[in-house]
Protein backbone atom coordinates (compact mmCIF):
# COMPACT_ATOMS: atom_id res chain seq x y z
CA UNK A 1 0.00 0.00 0.00
CA UNK A 2 1.55 3.21 -0.82
CA UNK A 3 1.61 6.11 1.88
CA UNK A 4 -0.73 8.05 -0.03
CA UNK A 5 -3.71 4.90 -0.12
CA UNK A 6 -2.58 4.29 3.82
CA UNK A 7 -3.47 7.97 4.77
CA UNK A 8 -6.96 7.57 2.71
CA UNK A 9 -7.35 4.21 4.70
CA UNK A 10 -6.81 5.87 7.99
CA UNK A 11 -9.95 7.73 7.54
CA UNK A 12 -12.02 4.27 7.51
CA UNK A 13 -15.83 4.39 6.99
CA UNK A 14 -16.94 8.50 6.54
CA UNK A 15 -20.23 7.65 7.68
CA UNK A 16 -21.74 11.05 6.14
CA UNK A 17 -19.07 13.42 7.84
CA UNK A 18 -18.78 16.82 4.89
CA UNK A 19 -17.61 19.07 7.78
CA UNK A 20 -14.22 19.13 7.60
CA UNK A 21 -14.07 22.55 7.06
CA UNK A 22 -15.14 22.97 10.95
CA UNK A 23 -13.75 20.33 12.91
CA UNK A 24 -11.94 17.25 11.75
CA UNK A 25 -12.13 14.08 13.45
CA UNK A 26 -8.97 13.23 15.12
CA UNK A 27 -7.35 10.55 13.07
CA UNK A 28 -6.11 6.90 14.95
CA UNK A 29 -2.40 8.11 14.85
CA UNK A 30 -3.09 10.91 16.37
CA UNK A 31 -5.04 9.57 19.05
CA UNK A 32 -2.31 6.98 19.61
CA UNK A 33 0.49 9.25 19.89
CA UNK A 34 -1.82 11.27 22.17
CA UNK A 35 -2.25 8.21 24.54
CA UNK A 36 1.06 7.53 24.65
CA UNK A 37 2.03 10.81 25.46
CA UNK A 38 -0.31 10.71 28.40
CA UNK A 39 0.91 8.06 29.57
CA UNK A 40 5.03 9.26 29.10
CA UNK A 41 3.81 12.04 31.22
CA UNK A 42 2.29 10.19 33.97
CA UNK A 43 5.32 9.29 34.68
CA UNK A 44 7.29 10.86 37.73
CA UNK A 45 11.06 9.95 35.49
CA UNK A 46 12.36 12.96 34.00
CA UNK A 47 13.28 10.46 31.28
CA UNK A 48 9.79 9.32 30.22
CA UNK A 49 8.76 13.54 29.48
CA UNK A 50 12.15 13.83 27.05
CA UNK A 51 10.54 12.68 24.26
CA UNK A 52 7.16 13.88 24.88
CA UNK A 53 8.68 17.55 24.99
CA UNK A 54 11.19 16.89 22.15
CA UNK A 55 7.65 16.32 19.52
CA UNK A 56 7.25 20.25 19.75
CA UNK A 57 10.58 20.27 17.86
CA UNK A 58 9.56 18.01 15.78
CA UNK A 59 6.12 19.56 15.24
CA UNK A 60 7.77 22.67 14.03
CA UNK A 61 10.17 21.22 11.88
CA UNK A 62 7.51 18.99 10.01
CA UNK A 63 5.19 22.48 9.14
CA UNK A 64 8.47 24.07 7.67
CA UNK A 65 9.24 21.56 5.93
CA UNK A 66 5.66 21.74 4.59
CA UNK A 67 5.69 25.27 4.46
CA UNK A 68 9.19 25.18 2.52
CA UNK A 69 10.42 27.22 5.44
CA UNK A 70 13.35 27.32 7.56
CA UNK A 71 12.37 25.61 11.15
CA UNK A 72 13.24 28.64 12.65
CA UNK A 73 11.25 30.64 11.27
CA UNK A 74 7.90 28.73 12.30
CA UNK A 75 6.48 28.56 15.89
CA UNK A 76 3.95 26.75 17.11
CA UNK A 77 0.77 28.70 18.80
CA UNK A 78 -2.53 28.09 20.73
CA UNK A 79 -4.34 28.36 17.83
CA UNK A 80 -4.25 30.23 14.60
CA UNK A 81 -5.98 33.86 16.06
CA UNK A 82 -2.74 33.78 17.87
CA UNK A 83 -0.21 33.42 15.12
CA UNK A 84 -2.44 36.25 13.19
CA UNK A 85 -2.96 38.43 16.57
CA UNK A 86 1.12 38.22 16.82
CA UNK A 87 1.47 40.05 13.41
CA UNK A 88 -1.43 42.40 13.17
CA UNK A 89 -1.04 43.99 16.51
CA UNK A 90 2.85 44.68 15.39
CA UNK A 91 1.43 46.66 12.07
CA UNK A 92 1.67 50.15 11.21
CA UNK A 93 0.26 51.80 8.48
CA UNK A 94 -2.65 50.93 6.30
CA UNK A 95 -3.88 46.94 6.03
CA UNK A 96 -6.26 46.08 3.76
CA UNK A 97 -8.39 43.41 4.66
CA UNK A 98 -12.05 42.14 3.49
CA UNK A 99 -15.10 42.51 5.64
CA UNK A 100 -16.10 39.17 4.45
CA UNK A 101 -13.27 37.67 6.38
CA UNK A 102 -13.39 35.14 9.25
CA UNK A 103 -13.00 37.25 12.17
CA UNK A 104 -9.66 36.13 12.99
CA UNK A 105 -8.88 38.33 10.57
CA UNK A 106 -11.23 41.57 10.45
CA UNK A 107 -11.60 41.33 14.23
CA UNK A 108 -8.25 41.00 15.24
CA UNK A 109 -6.80 43.44 13.03
CA UNK A 110 -10.00 46.11 14.43
CA UNK A 111 -8.45 45.05 17.87
CA UNK A 112 -4.99 46.09 16.64
CA UNK A 113 -5.88 49.04 15.24
CA UNK A 114 -8.07 50.18 18.22
CA UNK A 115 -4.77 49.16 20.47
CA UNK A 116 -2.21 51.16 17.96
CA UNK A 117 -2.71 54.89 19.02
CA UNK A 118 -3.85 55.62 15.73
CA UNK A 119 -0.55 54.03 14.42
CA UNK A 120 -2.62 51.41 12.04
CA UNK A 121 -5.82 51.65 10.19
CA UNK A 122 -7.66 48.78 8.56
CA UNK A 123 -9.08 49.79 4.40
CA UNK A 124 -11.93 47.78 4.67
CA UNK A 125 -12.82 46.29 1.13
CA UNK A 126 -16.03 44.36 0.54
CA UNK A 127 -15.38 42.67 -2.86
CA UNK A 128 -18.17 40.59 -5.11
CA UNK A 129 -19.27 37.43 -3.66
CA UNK A 130 -16.99 37.78 -0.63
CA UNK A 131 -13.99 36.86 -3.38
CA UNK A 132 -10.55 38.69 -2.24
CA UNK A 133 -9.32 38.62 -6.00
CA UNK A 134 -6.13 40.23 -6.96
CA UNK A 135 -8.46 42.99 -8.93
CA UNK A 136 -10.36 43.85 -5.62
CA UNK A 137 -7.06 44.35 -3.72
CA UNK A 138 -5.28 46.45 -6.39
CA UNK A 139 -8.56 48.55 -6.39
CA UNK A 140 -7.97 49.56 -2.36
CA UNK A 141 -3.78 49.52 -3.07
CA UNK A 142 -2.04 53.15 -2.39
CA UNK A 143 1.01 54.20 -1.43
CA UNK A 144 -0.11 54.40 2.54
CA UNK A 145 -0.86 50.27 2.46
CA UNK A 146 1.73 48.80 4.14
CA UNK A 147 0.30 45.06 4.61
CA UNK A 148 -2.84 43.22 3.12
CA UNK A 149 -4.26 40.18 5.36
CA UNK A 150 -6.47 37.59 3.57
CA UNK A 151 -7.38 34.11 3.77
CA UNK A 152 -5.76 31.79 1.35
CA UNK A 153 -9.15 29.51 1.31
CA UNK A 154 -12.59 31.67 2.55
CA UNK A 155 -14.53 30.20 4.73
CA UNK A 156 -17.60 30.41 3.44
CA UNK A 157 -17.35 30.26 -0.31
CA UNK A 158 -14.21 28.44 -0.23
CA UNK A 159 -12.61 31.09 -2.97
CA UNK A 160 -8.78 30.41 -2.94
CA UNK A 161 -6.61 33.75 -3.27
CA UNK A 162 -4.00 33.50 -5.81
CA UNK A 163 -0.92 34.15 -3.73
CA UNK A 164 1.54 34.72 -6.21
CA UNK A 165 -0.63 37.38 -7.68
CA UNK A 166 -1.27 39.00 -4.76
CA UNK A 167 3.04 39.16 -4.03
CA UNK A 168 3.04 40.66 -7.57
CA UNK A 169 0.61 43.44 -7.07
CA UNK A 170 1.86 44.41 -3.73
CA UNK A 171 5.46 44.25 -4.45
CA UNK A 172 7.95 43.03 -2.41
CA UNK A 173 7.68 45.45 0.68
CA UNK A 174 4.84 45.08 1.88
CA UNK A 175 3.08 42.38 4.40
CA UNK A 176 1.55 39.65 2.83
CA UNK A 177 -0.30 37.59 6.02
CA UNK A 178 -2.29 34.65 5.26
CA UNK A 179 -4.98 32.52 7.40
CA UNK A 180 -4.33 29.06 5.81
CA UNK A 181 -6.27 27.45 8.35
CA UNK A 182 -8.29 26.35 5.00
CA UNK A 183 -5.51 25.04 3.33
CA UNK A 184 -2.75 24.09 4.95
CA UNK A 185 -1.73 20.76 4.55
CA UNK A 186 -4.86 19.92 1.78
CA UNK A 187 -3.64 22.84 -0.93
CA UNK A 188 -0.02 21.89 -2.50
CA UNK A 189 0.76 25.92 -2.76
CA UNK A 190 4.01 27.82 -2.91
CA UNK A 191 3.79 29.64 0.75
CA UNK A 192 6.76 31.57 -0.03
CA UNK A 193 4.92 34.34 -1.16
CA UNK A 194 3.37 35.19 2.00
CA UNK A 195 5.01 36.61 4.95
CA UNK A 196 2.92 35.64 7.80
CA UNK A 197 1.10 31.89 7.42
CA UNK A 198 -0.81 31.21 10.25
CA UNK A 199 -2.92 28.11 10.71
CA UNK A 200 -3.99 25.17 13.03
CA UNK A 201 -4.42 21.22 13.00
CA UNK A 202 -8.29 20.52 14.36
CA UNK A 203 -9.62 20.62 11.06
CA UNK A 204 -8.22 19.48 7.91
CA UNK A 205 -4.75 18.07 9.75
CA UNK A 206 -7.24 15.62 12.11
CA UNK A 207 -4.89 16.54 15.61
CA UNK A 208 -7.48 18.62 17.66
CA UNK A 209 -7.33 22.14 19.18
CA UNK A 210 -4.25 23.70 20.65
CA UNK A 211 -2.56 22.94 17.39
CA UNK A 212 -1.58 26.47 16.40
CA UNK A 213 1.22 27.30 14.78
CA UNK A 214 2.91 30.42 12.29
CA UNK A 215 5.67 31.41 10.16
CA UNK A 216 6.95 34.52 9.69
CA UNK A 217 9.71 35.49 7.16
CA UNK A 218 12.46 37.46 7.40
CA UNK A 219 10.94 40.42 6.21
CA UNK A 220 7.66 39.81 9.01
CA UNK A 221 10.25 39.41 11.68
CA UNK A 222 12.35 42.50 10.85
CA UNK A 223 9.20 45.24 10.40
CA UNK A 224 6.53 43.57 13.18
CA UNK A 225 7.22 45.82 16.19
CA UNK A 226 6.36 45.53 18.70
CA UNK A 227 6.24 42.01 19.40
CA UNK A 228 3.96 40.04 21.63
CA UNK A 229 6.96 38.48 22.90
CA UNK A 230 6.82 36.64 26.14
CA UNK A 231 9.37 34.32 28.26
CA UNK A 232 9.95 32.00 25.65
CA UNK A 233 10.28 34.29 22.81
CA UNK A 234 14.05 36.15 23.87
CA UNK A 235 17.27 35.84 22.81
CA UNK A 236 17.90 33.86 26.07
CA UNK A 237 17.70 30.00 25.37
CA UNK A 238 17.06 29.09 29.09
CA UNK A 239 15.17 30.74 31.85
CA UNK A 240 16.66 34.43 32.18
CA UNK A 241 17.13 35.44 35.90
CA UNK A 242 17.90 39.16 36.95
CA UNK A 243 17.81 40.63 33.19
CA UNK A 244 15.51 41.65 30.48
CA UNK A 245 16.52 40.23 27.43
CA UNK A 246 15.53 41.33 23.92
CA UNK A 247 13.01 39.41 21.70
CA UNK A 248 15.01 36.64 19.68
CA UNK A 249 15.50 37.23 15.91
CA UNK A 250 13.98 33.93 15.37
CA UNK A 251 10.40 33.41 15.32
CA UNK A 252 10.80 32.46 18.70
CA UNK A 253 10.15 36.11 18.95
CA UNK A 254 6.18 35.78 18.59
CA UNK A 255 5.72 33.60 21.36
CA UNK A 256 4.80 33.82 24.84
CA UNK A 257 4.93 30.85 26.87
CA UNK A 258 6.15 27.12 26.45
CA UNK A 259 4.22 25.39 24.01
CA UNK A 260 1.31 22.80 25.15
CA UNK A 261 3.69 19.27 24.81
CA UNK A 262 0.15 17.47 24.55
CA UNK A 263 -1.10 19.60 21.72
CA UNK A 264 2.95 19.69 20.05
CA UNK A 265 2.26 16.00 20.00
CA UNK A 266 -1.09 15.64 18.41
CA UNK A 267 0.43 18.37 15.45
CA UNK A 268 3.72 16.81 15.06
CA UNK A 269 1.95 13.49 14.41
CA UNK A 270 -1.13 14.99 12.15
CA UNK A 271 1.32 16.97 10.41
CA UNK A 272 3.65 14.11 9.46
CA UNK A 273 0.67 12.16 8.36
CA UNK A 274 -0.20 14.48 5.26
CA UNK A 275 3.60 15.14 5.04
CA UNK A 276 4.18 11.42 4.32
CA UNK A 277 0.51 11.15 2.02
CA UNK A 278 1.47 14.37 -0.31
CA UNK A 279 0.00 17.40 -0.17
CA UNK A 280 -0.27 17.52 -3.86
CA UNK A 281 -1.92 13.39 -3.90
CA UNK A 282 -4.39 14.69 -0.95
CA UNK A 283 -5.09 18.62 -3.35
CA UNK A 284 -6.35 15.94 -6.02
CA UNK A 285 -8.10 13.45 -4.46
CA UNK A 286 -9.84 16.64 -2.67
CA UNK A 287 -10.52 18.66 -5.95
CA UNK A 288 -12.21 14.97 -7.49
CA UNK A 289 -14.86 14.74 -4.23
CA UNK A 290 -15.60 18.81 -4.97
CA UNK A 291 -16.14 17.71 -8.53
CA UNK A 292 -18.36 15.14 -7.60
CA UNK A 293 -20.30 17.98 -5.21
CA UNK A 294 -20.41 20.21 -7.76
CA UNK A 295 -21.73 17.88 -9.92
CA UNK A 296 -24.85 16.80 -7.67
CA UNK A 297 -25.60 20.08 -7.31
CA UNK A 298 -26.54 20.80 -10.40
CA UNK A 299 -28.34 17.37 -11.10
CA UNK A 300 -30.52 18.53 -8.65
CA UNK A 301 -30.35 22.33 -9.27
CA UNK A 302 -29.18 23.61 -5.87
CA UNK A 303 -26.87 26.87 -7.03
CA UNK A 304 -23.50 27.27 -5.76
CA UNK A 305 -21.47 30.09 -4.49
CA UNK A 306 -18.15 28.52 -4.71
CA UNK A 307 -15.79 28.92 -7.60
CA UNK A 308 -16.05 25.93 -10.08
CA UNK A 309 -12.17 26.07 -11.50
CA UNK A 310 -9.74 24.02 -9.55
CA UNK A 311 -7.24 26.44 -9.02
CA UNK A 312 -9.69 28.86 -7.51
CA UNK A 313 -11.11 26.66 -4.24
CA UNK A 314 -9.77 23.96 -2.42
CA UNK A 315 -11.88 21.56 0.44
CA UNK A 316 -14.93 23.87 0.89
CA UNK A 317 -18.41 24.04 -1.50
CA UNK A 318 -20.65 26.30 -0.30
CA UNK A 319 -24.62 25.22 -1.71
CA UNK A 320 -27.33 28.76 -1.54
CA UNK A 321 -30.65 27.29 -2.12
CA UNK A 322 -33.22 29.27 -1.34
CA UNK A 323 -34.62 27.37 1.52
CA UNK A 324 -31.08 26.98 3.49
CA UNK A 325 -33.30 24.90 6.18
CA UNK A 326 -34.77 23.00 4.01
CA UNK A 327 -31.46 21.30 2.97
CA UNK A 328 -29.88 21.50 5.84
CA UNK A 329 -32.72 19.35 7.52
CA UNK A 330 -32.54 16.99 4.42
CA UNK A 331 -28.58 16.83 4.82
CA UNK A 332 -29.00 15.78 8.52
CA UNK A 333 -32.17 13.23 8.30
CA UNK A 334 -30.20 11.78 5.48
CA UNK A 335 -26.79 11.81 8.21
CA UNK A 336 -24.75 14.07 6.81
CA UNK A 337 -22.62 16.51 8.84
CA UNK A 338 -22.37 20.22 7.34
CA UNK A 339 -22.74 23.64 7.97
CA UNK A 340 -25.63 25.78 8.09
CA UNK A 341 -25.41 29.05 8.49
CA UNK A 342 -25.87 32.86 6.72
CA UNK A 343 -28.44 31.64 4.06
CA UNK A 344 -25.52 29.19 2.89
CA UNK A 345 -24.94 25.02 3.40
CA UNK A 346 -21.13 24.60 3.21
CA UNK A 347 -20.03 21.25 2.91
CA UNK A 348 -16.04 20.03 2.51
CA UNK A 349 -14.83 16.66 1.32
CA UNK A 350 -11.54 15.36 2.47
CA UNK A 351 -9.65 12.83 0.89
CA UNK A 352 -10.55 10.14 2.53
CA UNK A 353 -13.92 11.01 2.48
CA UNK A 354 -15.40 7.33 1.11
CA UNK A 355 -17.83 7.22 -1.97
CA UNK A 356 -20.75 6.07 0.18
CA UNK A 357 -20.57 9.22 1.89
CA UNK A 358 -20.55 10.85 -1.07
CA UNK A 359 -23.80 8.58 -2.40
CA UNK A 360 -25.59 9.94 0.87
CA UNK A 361 -25.28 13.44 0.09
CA UNK A 362 -26.55 12.65 -3.41
CA UNK A 363 -29.33 10.96 -2.08
CA UNK A 364 -30.04 13.93 0.70
CA UNK A 365 -29.99 16.31 -2.53
CA UNK A 366 -32.41 14.03 -4.02
CA UNK A 367 -34.73 13.74 -1.02
CA UNK A 368 -34.60 17.61 -0.74
C1 LIG B 1 -10.44 30.77 7.96
C2 LIG B 1 -10.40 30.54 9.44
N1 LIG B 1 -9.52 31.22 10.18
C3 LIG B 1 -9.45 31.05 11.51
C4 LIG B 1 -10.26 30.16 12.17
C5 LIG B 1 -10.15 30.04 13.66
O1 LIG B 1 -9.00 29.33 13.98
P1 LIG B 1 -8.48 29.16 15.49
O2 LIG B 1 -9.57 28.49 16.24
O3 LIG B 1 -7.25 28.32 15.34
O4 LIG B 1 -8.16 30.52 15.99
C6 LIG B 1 -11.19 29.42 11.45
C7 LIG B 1 -12.07 28.47 12.13
O5 LIG B 1 -13.02 27.97 11.59
C8 LIG B 1 -11.26 29.61 10.04
O6 LIG B 1 -12.13 28.95 9.29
Amino acid sequence: MSAFDEYVASFGSGGGYLNWAAFGPISPAVRAESLWALEQLSQAEPAAHAPVFARAAQATDTIAEILGAASGEVVLQGSSTHGLAQALYGLSGTAIASTAEFPSVSLTLERAAQASNGALSPRWITPAGGFVTTDAVAEALSDDVTAVAVSHVDFRTGFRVDLDALRELIGPDRLLIVDAVQSFGVVDVDWSAADVVAGHGYKWLRAGRGTGFARYSEQARTRIRPVLSGIAGTTSNGLFLDELPSPAASARAFTVSQPDHLAAVRLAAGASEIRDAGVAAIETRIAEHVDRIIALADEHGIPVASPRERERRAGIVSLVPDDTDGLSAALTDAGVAATARGGAVRVAAHAGTDAATIELFGEALAAF
